[in-house]
C-alpha cells in the first residue's frame, strides 16, 4: 500500500507525476470530476485545522468522492480511551483513504501500520506535513516554472515548523538549491533535519537576521512561531514576534521574489505586504487544494490491502516526549538509520 507519511519517501519521478496531474487539474478541472468517483475519505483531525481540512474536503468533492470525519477528537471514542490502532483499524473499514492530523510526532506512520487503506499525513506534531509541501512545490513551479536553482529562505520557527521540515526534505530532490535558515538560535532546525541536510549535501547557512539575506532570495517562506508546541511558555514569550516582514523590509528584495507562508499568519507578515504582487500565500492555499486533488486521484484508487501483522512493543525506545510511541505503548520498536545514526522510525529523533 502506498501511503504519504514523509515527503522524503516520494521519488522525484513520483513528484513530477503528481505535479503534472495537479497542473492538468488546474487547467482542465472538468476532466477530473470523476477521478475518485464513489471513493470516501475519512478526515481525522485530532488537532485544529482550517486550510488542510477544508482543502482535503473540497479536493475530494471536486474529484467526485465524499468525506466524513471529525475536527475535534473530544467527540470520538478517543476520549473514552480508544487506541489509535483500534480507531484506524475500524475507520479503514469504512473509508478508501484516511487523512489524519495528529499532535504527536510519528502518528501517521503508526496509523499506516494498521490501515487497510492509504494513510495521508496531514501533519504529525512538529515533525512533518508532506501535503503542505505538495502545495508549496506546486506554487513555486506554477509561478517560477522550476524549483531548480532557487535560493530559498525559511524564516521563523524552524524547530517546530513541520512545513519547513517537509519542504526541506523535498528540496533535496532538486538541483542547485540554496537554503537560508533564518531563526533565533533556540528555534533552529532540529538535529534530525541537520543530519538530513548534511547527508544530502544541501547548501545551507543558518542566520538569525532576516533583513541582510532578503536580497539573495528567490523564495521567502515565512512561518508562525508554533506556540502550542513549546514545552516552556517562557521560551515562547522570548521568541514571539521576533520576525515581522513589512513592506519597507522588502525594498531590497528581488522583483520576482515569492513571499510564501503555509498560514495561519499571526503577526509575522504585516498586512501591508498582502497587496504586494510578490505575496503568494493565499494563492498557495488554493494550489494546495489542486495538489491534494492530484494526490487523492492517485492514492485513493488503490485496492484495499490487509496489512501484515505488527510486532507488539513494550513501551517506547525513543526519548522524544512528544513521540507517538510515548502514548501508544503497543507500537513496535521500529528503528531506522539516518546518515549512519540510529533513529526512531516514527519521529526521526536520534536514539
Ligand atoms: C501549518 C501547520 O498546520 O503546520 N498550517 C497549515 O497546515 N497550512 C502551519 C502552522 O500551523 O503554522
Amino acid at each position: 500500500m502506498r501511503h504519504l507519511i514523509d515527503f522524503g519517501d516520494v521519488s522525484r519521478q513520483e513528484w513530477d507525476e503528481l505535479y503534472t496531474r495537479a497542473a492538468a487539474i488546474i487547467d482542465h478541472p472538468k476532466d477530473f470530476l470523476e477521478a475518485c468517483y464513489g471513493k470516501v475519505s475519512a478526515n481525522l483531525f485530532y488537532e485544529p485545522s482550517t486550510r488542510t481540512n477544508f482543502s482535503f474536503q473540497t479536493a475530494m468533492l471536486r474529484v467526485g468522492g465524499t468525506t466524513f470525519g471529525f475536527a475535534d477528537p473530544k467527540s470520538t471514542s478517543t476520549s473514552k480511551g480508544e487506541t489509535l490502532k483500534d480507531t484506524i483499524k475500524m475507520v479503514s473499514g469504512y473509508a478508501d483513504v484516511v487523512v489524519m492530523r495528529h499532535p504527536r510526532e510519528g502518528a501517521a506512520k503508526a496509523a499506516s501500520l494498521y490501515s487497510h487503506v492509504p494513510v495521508i499525513n496531514a501533519g504529525d506534531g512538529g515533525h512533518m506535513h508532506p501535503t503542505q509541501t505538495a502545495a508549496d512545490l506546486t506554487t513555486i513551479t506554477r509561478r517560477r516554472g522550476t524549483v531548480d536553482g532557487l535560493s530559498i529562505g525559511f524564516c521563523g520557527d524552524l524547530k517546530y515548523g513541520r512545513t519547513v521540515h517537509s519542504l526541506i526534505k523535498a528540496l533535496a530532490k532538486f538541483q542547485k538549491i540554496k537554503l537560508y535558515l533564518i531563526s533565533p538560535r533556540e528555534l533552529a532546525v532540529p538535529e534530525y533535519m541537520r543530519m538530513f541536510l548534511k547527508e544530502h549535501g544541501l547548501w545551507n547557512v543558518e542566520v538569525t537576521g532576516l533583513e541582510p539575506v532578503i536580497p539573495q532570495l528567490d523564495v521567502l517562506y515565512m512561518t508562525r512561531i508554533q506556540q502550542e508546541r513549546f514545552v516552556d511558555p517562557l521560551e515562547y514569550e522570548r521568541n514571539k514576534g521576533v520576525y515581522i516582514l513589512s513592506k519597507s523590509k522588502l525594498e531590497r528584495a528581488k522583483a520576482d521574489l515569492l513571499i510564501m507562508h503555509p498560514l495561519p499568519r499571526v503577526d509575522e507578515i504585516s498586512q501591508d505586504v498582502d497587496d504586494d504582487p510578490r505575496a503568494v500565500y493565499f494563492e498557495q492555499a488554493r494550489y494546495g487544494m489542486f495538489a491534494r486533488m492530484s494526490l487523492l486521484a492517485d492514492l485513493a484508487n488503490q485496492e484495499r490491502l490487509t496489512p501484515p501483522p505488527v510486532e507488539i512493543g513494550h513501551g517506547p525506545v525513543c526519548h522524544n516526549p512528544n513521540c507517538i510511541t510515548q502514548f501508544e505503548a503497543y507500537l513496535p520498536p521500529l528503528v531506522k538509520v539516518n546518515g549512519g545514526v540510529e533513529c526512531c522510525a516514527f519521529c526521526d529523533a536520534a536514539l
